[in-house]
């Protein structure tokens, strides 16, 4: 991974909003395009309506006119992989393929690089809607 990308998300984790779970997460996302977008997690006091880092910046690059993300970055604190949670990882697919190499970080760098594939085997994707006769979308 090019340490830009990395430095997106460490930049973007050091902006979360993280008051109740005080865990930072920042992510970026290099586009198919060649751009980089990043987010970090938004907390609430109404705990279910916080945001993901990964949601983050999947919103910020949708709202660049972009739709392809090429690979994903993720950092955050502790010793145990920071992986995306269930939710991100179907939300990641949505623009992004069995290939795509999601990085996950620590404070150090990088820990380890794993495919969505990986992440999120024999996912459902938009793909799927279009294996039914007469749907449109
Ligand atoms: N969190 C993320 O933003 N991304 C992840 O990959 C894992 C978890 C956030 C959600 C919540 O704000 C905090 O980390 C603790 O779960």
């Amino acid at each position: 991974m090019n340490q830009d990308l990395l430095q997106a998300a460490r930049n973007a984790m050091g902006k979360a909003y993280a008051p109740y779970s005080n865990f930072s997460v920042g992510a970026s996302i290099r586009s198919t395009g060649g751009n980089i977008y990043s987010g970090c997690n938004v907390e609430n006091a109404a705990y279910p309506q916080g945001c993901c880092a990964e949601a983050s910046a999947i919103s910020a690059m949708i709202g660049a006119g972009e739709r392809q993300i090429s690979e994903l970055c993720v950092i955050g604190p502790g010793d145990a992989l920071v992986t995306p949670c269930g939710g991100c990882r179907q939300k990641i697919r949505e623009f992004a393929n069995d290939n795509t190499p999601i990085h996950i970080c620590g404070p150090e760098g990088l820990r380890r690089t794993l495919t969505l594939a990986e992440l999120l085997p024999l996912s459902f994707g938009p793909e799927n809607l279009d294996t039914v006769r007469g749907n449109q979308s």
